[in-house]
């Protein structure tokens, strides 16, 4: 069974029909094949004058969805599009100041925001598809 959160409980989604840019429950995003193994897929969503970044990590048939938004300076975490994991593909790493978070609920491990979390999107996964939750 597909899953799109690991085993890690994460109890403070961002729910994206929230945020005004048009994404409602069970609108698509992507297919999960379109998101090779060990990468991530960006999306960009514009709200008036507000701007959302997300991006999703796929780890096998897993997906992690987040804001790309480092909690401690505000920066995106990537540098290189598509590239969020260290070098080992543990944890998703910011380039900016290195910090470390757990891929499965966002919690930073190591780092100038230790014990802050990445915001987390809920999505899920439907048939090979990624929906809006
Ligand atoms: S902005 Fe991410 S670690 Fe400093």
């Amino acid at each position: 069974m597909l899953s799109g959160r690991g085993c890690h409980q994460v109890t403070d989604l961002i729910k994206l029909e929230t945020l005004g840019i048009g994404l409602n429950p069970g609108d698509e995003l992507c297919s999960l094949e379109s998101i090779e193994d060990g990468s991530a897929r960006e999306f960009s969503y514009r709200s008036g004058s507000d701007f959302y970044d997300i991006f999703i990590q796929r780890k096998g048939n897993n997906i992690f969805a987040y804001m790309n938004m480092c909690p401690h300076a505000g920066t995106p975490l990537n540098m290189e599009e598509g590239v969020f994991m260290e070098r080992t593909g543990t944890y998703l790493m910011c380039h900016t100041h290195g910090a470390l978070f757990q891929l499965e609920d966002g919690l930073c491990v190591a780092g100038p925001c230790n014990g802050e979390y990445l915001q987390a999107i809920d999505i899920k996964v439907v048939e090979g598809q990624i929906i809006v939750a």
